[in-house]
């Protein structure tokens, strides 16, 4: 059955190793006859929460800017995934930012049970990854319906483009995004 997939990249980084491997796994997940849209934070003007809640009454934000228009795709996609390089042991500040404007989806509906991460780092082990997958873990805690599929941890990538050149991550993105 064909899903509707969500792709959100944070990295802000020209020829950024997470976007790159974003890029394949959505290769792979339109292959497999999915329909996949890829945002890139990159391109995009999202405050900070302020913290104010109203957003559990209101079902949406205060703040007018890009966050709400993200918010309305990822309520109505079946998969969401998130690409991010690993900053200081743990995701993106923009990833993170991101994540607390979600917050009306605290009391909102939304379809989406499967999550997926894609986390590039410069460290060579693989547990440089953890705290990213824990914090992740802390939004899908509060998402009841949802759970963390699968995981990318593409490590040892420190230079731009440098994904470009590792067939074995290119092949993971490309497959995991076949198997959504
Ligand atoms: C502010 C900052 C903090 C970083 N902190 C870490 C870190 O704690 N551990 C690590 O392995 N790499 C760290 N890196 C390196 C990036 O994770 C690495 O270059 C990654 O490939 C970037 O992914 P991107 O190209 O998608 O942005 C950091 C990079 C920056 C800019």
């Amino acid at each position: 059955m064909s899903k509707k997939i969500v792709i959100i990249s944070t990295s802000l980084r020209n020829n950024s190793n997470s976007d790159i491997l974003a890029d394949e796994f959505l290769k792979g997940a339109e292959n497999a006859g999915h329909i996949v849209e890829k945002i890139n934070l990159k391109d995009k003007n999202i405050a900070f929460c302020k913290g104010c809640l109203a957003c559990q009454i209101n079902k949406k934000c205060i703040i007018k800017d890009d966050a709400d228009e993200i918010f309305e795709k990822v309520k109505e996609a079946d998969v969401v995934v998130w690409a991010t390089p690993v900053y200081y042991y743990s995701m993106s500040g923009q990833m993170k930012t991101l994540i607390d404007r979600l917050n009306p989806l605290f009391v909102s509906p939304y379809n989406f049970k499967d999550v997926y991460l894609i986390a590039t780092a410069a460290d060579s082990n693989e547990s440089a990854i953890d705290k990213t997958i824990q914090g992740l873990l802390g939004w899908i805690e509060c998402l009841s319906k949802t759970r963390l599929k699968n995981v990318l941890k593409a490590t040892g990538l420190t230079n731009p483009a440098e994904a470009k050149n590792s067939v074995k991550y290119l092949k993971e993105a490309y497959t995991m995004g076949q198997n959504v």
